[in-house]
């Protein structure tokens, strides 16, 4: 039961990975079934330009062009986008979109700075194909507010200043949406488990917990709809 809830938490180190959104899977596993949704998606006739050909044909040859043409729903907003089949979303956002909200830290799914909503869940948006998401709904740390009015972990992490260089705080703030909508903030130490994911270098852990719990009693008042 232990090993299980360390699993979930990803503080298990290895191969073992979780996201954030509570399903243990292997790195390997992950990266298979996110390659095998995108080429899906290309084989059922998205778009996929053909590869020029290339002195890089071998088998592991990256392939040019490789373009899918994807619907996606980001912080409410329509997009259809043309990205690359190995493109994730946290490119995507960052690079496509301009949204620089989600940050790049390690880029292979360790330290939480990437941390957006996926279909309500959080996940780690550098471990997330772009080429995955048609049809799907994505919220990121600029999509949080309504209007001038923060979300309530928002006004949390600044009321009980839970931020210092602010590296890591967009993956910190979303993860604890996520980690409030699923109900993990039933103590302390349950919310310092479920956010293990991301890591804070400055080490700012105990006012982002101090955060977590304050937005969780505002938000189980029903003050804030869901993401
Ligand atoms: S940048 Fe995605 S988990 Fe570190
Ligand atoms: S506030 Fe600096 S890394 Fe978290």
């Amino acid at each position: 039961m232990e090993d299980e809830r360390e699993a979930k938490a990803g503080l298990v180190e290895g191969d073992e990975h979780q996201g954030v959104a509570g399903v243990t899977m292997t790195r390997r596993g992950l990266f298979r079934s996110t390659l095998a949704a995108a080429t899906s998606v290309a084989l059922n006739g998205v778009h996929a330009a053909p590869a020029p050909a290339s002195a890089e044909s071998g088998s592991h040859a990256p392939r040019a062009n490789n373009l899918v043409r994807i619907s996606v729903t980001i912080n409410g907003v329509a997009h259809r986008v043309e990205v690359r089949s190995d493109v994730t979303l946290l490119d995507l956002l960052r690079e496509q979109l301009h949204l620089t909200g989600a940050k790049k830290g390690c880029n292979r799914g360790e330290c939480g700075a990437c941390t957006v909503m996926l279909d309500g869940r959080r996940v780690n948006s550098c471990f997330v194909l772009a080429a995955t998401l048609e049809g799907r709904r994505v919220t990121t740390v600029e999509g949080l507010a309504t209007g001038d009015s923060l979300h309530p972990v928002q006004r949390a992490f600044i009321k009980c200043d839970a931020f210092q260089c602010g590296f890591c705080t967009s993956g910190q703030i979303m993860s604890a949406v996520g980690c409030i909508e699923e109900g993990h903030t039933g103590s302390n130490v349950e919310i310092r488990e479920w956010m293990s994911g991301n890591l804070c270098r400055c080490s700012a852990y105990p006012q982002i917990a101090e955060a977590v719990e304050t937005a969780s009693a505002e938000m189980h008042g029903g003050v804030h709809g869901t993401v």
